[in-house]
């Protein structure tokens, strides 16, 4: 059944630090986990909806000509990419969406950052019949624009944050000031393995039945375990919910964080493998980018979803134990990852996964012959066609945006 953490912290990492108005909420909320995580019932109708909604289990697939072409070892992708709205969101999504139901709540509220937890909560509320509010900073609005216009679709309120650096961490606290006044009837959705307990453990919980199917799909393959599991970490929910299962194993397990345009640059998104110190921010302790003064640092990444100050409190204690390791790939390096994946194997993957792509592709050489590798595609990249396309195909995606206008503009809409 489902794990939780001792007393709400991983080593020194976790916690909840919270203001007291929110303090019945989160009760609220500890009492359902704890009781649903148990309930056969409620792990019946996720997994029904899992199968029949998502679409899991999801395929781990042989990548063969990106293995050839790499030369060394076997690669396997972990293809969230196919889960139903595109991406690993929607495991979390919808457990959460459940768990507000059986909670007698109404109305959802999420942050989020490349869009894709957004749709997967606008999708996840229009399931189960909630209204939806979804906080996204401005900077992240503009440049995930096919996102925000599928989340209105879907039937959410989009709300523009425009405070701070106006993207994911300035949304997370405009979600959290919402929270405050709606406990009655709403569910905070946090889309990532961070945030006060109970939301690692219960973000984890969900998505890790990414890491037992990969288990069971690599001994169905191979016949045994992989040597090395590779996942993007934006906040850490697809990278725990792949490697939860192979904690115990002698499996190496490797984050990717944003590197942006460099460590040297200032602009990136590098924690855990470069400058960052613990704090408590957005009311639990990890590490996060800060100033002197413990003021959050601006973050930069092509890839919104790993455009973020702070990490997930486990993966912080992983990172602390030498479980996991981390690194980092530059905005450059997943894109040239984007492209190699796209042709070699007619896989478009979303920036933020293309960032664990190019680990492997770093790593590729020094790989042994027989070496096997799991990658986590955490989504695909159709979300990215406008940061993409005119990174590719500048002038030909300024032309078609130019005649669309002067389309739209003559129709008179
Ligand atoms: C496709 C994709 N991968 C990865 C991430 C990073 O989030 P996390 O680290 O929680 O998996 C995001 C976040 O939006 C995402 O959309």
């Amino acid at each position: 059944m489902l794990k939780e953490s001792k007393n709400r912290y991983f080593g020194a990492y976790g916690g909840r630090f919270i203001p007291e108005v929110l303090y019945p909420a989160f009760e609220e909320l500890d009492a359902a986990w704890k009781k649903y995580k148990e309930d056969a019932a409620f792990h019946e109708e996720l997994q029904r909806l899992n199968s029949s909604y998502i679409g899991r289990p999801t395929p781990l697939y042989y990548a063969e000509n990106l293995s050839r072409h790499l030369g060394r070892a076997k690669i396997y992708f972990k293809l969230e990419s196919l889960a139903h709205t595109g991406a690993h969101k929607i495991n979390n999504a919808l457990g959460q969406a459940l768990l507000a139901k059986k909670m007698g709540k109404t109305r959802l509220i999420a942050e989020t950052g490349a869009g894709q937890h957004g749709l997967a909560t606008a999708a996840a509320a229009a399931k189960t019949g909630l209204e939806c509010e979804i906080f996204m900073g401005e900077i992240d609005m503009a440049r995930q624009q096919p996102n925000v216009f599928a989340m209105r679709l879907l039937g959410a309120r989009v709300t523009a944050v425009s405070e701070g650096t106006r993207t994911l961490t300035d949304a997370v606290n405009a979600a959290l000031k919402n929270w405050t006044k709606r406990i009655a009837d709403t569910h905070y959705l946090l889309g990532s393995a961070l945030g006060p307990h109970p939301y690692p453990d219960m973000v984890r919980e969900f998505q890790s039945v990414i890491g037992r199917e990969t288990k069971q799909q690599i001994w169905e393959a191979e016949g045994r375990l992989p040597d090395v599991c590779i996942a993007c970490v934006g906040g850490g929910s697809n990278a725990i919910g792949l490697f939860s299962a192979f904690l115990d194993d002698e499996v190496e397990l490797v984050g990717v964080e944003a590197g942006g345009h460099g460590p040297d640059s200032g602009q990136h998104a590098i924690r855990m493998s470069g400058i960052a110190k613990t704090g408590i921010v957005q009311a639990y302790k990890s590490f996060f980018l800060q100033d002197e003064n413990g003021s959050l640092l601006p973050t930069h990444s092509v890839s919104a979803g790993l455009d973020y100050a702070g990490i997930g409190p486990q993966l912080a204690y992983l990172a602390e134990t030498g479980r996991v390791r981390f690194t980092y790939a530059t905005d450059e390096e997943a894109l040239k990852a984007v492209e190699l994946t796209a042709r070699k194997e007619g896989i478009i993957p979303a920036l933020e996964s293309a960032h664990a792509l190019a680990e492997v592709i770093k790593r590729a050489s020094s790989l042994s012959q027989d070496a096997l590798l799991v990658v986590n595609i955490s989504g695909r990249g159709e979300k990215d066609l406008f940061i993409t396309a005119p990174e590719f195909e500048k002038e030909n995606w300024m032309n078609f945006l130019r005649a669309e206008y002067e389309r739209l503009a003559k129709d008179g809409k």
